[in-house]
């Protein structure tokens, strides 16, 4: 995981990307927090990999996580989703020559309307967003979950822990679950199906 910090901030010498990203979201994106969470993630993806084809990425921010997924499951599709618009264009920039990335919609989840085309999901930033994302996936969509009891602005549906996401987001099957504790905060991680 770490390896790709750098393949990541190389990138930044092109100055119509670094004019994107302030110094401060980098130092949160490659925090050890945001390691470590997103090294649970990948754990939780390896889970379902093998009934994985076609991969929806929900809040893929930077497209760094992505860029780890591309490479390590050629024979898997990835497309992003993401509301800032922003990310398209760096994501893109760090992913586009990955045969199986199928590219970035910047647009709210909430007005997608084709999670029923995938047969996984990855969404990490369930924190920042509304059930509603969930309430629309098919049943026996793979899902990859993560969210957390950090109580900041941003962070309108925090989880108080492992159970409670459990009860939110509920699974028929669970193949990876987790409770990360960090600093100040603690990250819960979830793969299965719905
Ligand atoms: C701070 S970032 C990533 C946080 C996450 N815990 C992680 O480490 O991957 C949250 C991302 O979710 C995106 N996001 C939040 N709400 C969204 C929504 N309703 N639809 C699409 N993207 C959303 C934001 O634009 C942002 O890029």
């Amino acid at each position: 995981m770490e390896e790709y910090i750098p393949k990541f901030l190389d990138m930044m010498y092109d100055k119509e990307i670094a004019k994107h990203l302030p110094i401060e979201e980098v130092r949160d994106a490659f925090h050890t927090n945001q390691i470590e969470s997103k090294k649970q993630a990948s754990l939780a993806f390896e889970a379902i990999s093998d009934n994985a084809k076609k991969v929806l990425y929900v809040g893929s921010w930077l497209g760094f996580l992505t860029r780890v997924l591309i490479e390590k499951y050629p024979n898997i599709t990835f497309e992003e989703v993401d509301m800032d618009m922003r990310c398209k264009e760096i994501s893109g920039r760090f992913n586009y020559t990955f045969k199986n990335y199928q590219g970035h919609q910047s647009i709210n989840i909430d007005e997608f309307g084709r999670e029923h085309e995938f047969d996984t999901i990855i969404n990490l930033s369930c924190e920042h967003m509304t059930t509603g994302w969930y309430d629309r996936v098919k049943p026996g969509t793979q899902l990859i979950i993560q969210s957390n009891n950090l109580v900041i602005e941003d962070h309108i549906n925090n989880c108080e822990s492992l159970d409670d996401f459990k009860s939110k987001y509920p699974l028929s099957e669970i193949h990876y679950e987790n409770t990360l504790e960090l600093n100040v905060f603690n990250r819960f991680t979830l793969a299965g199906v719905k």
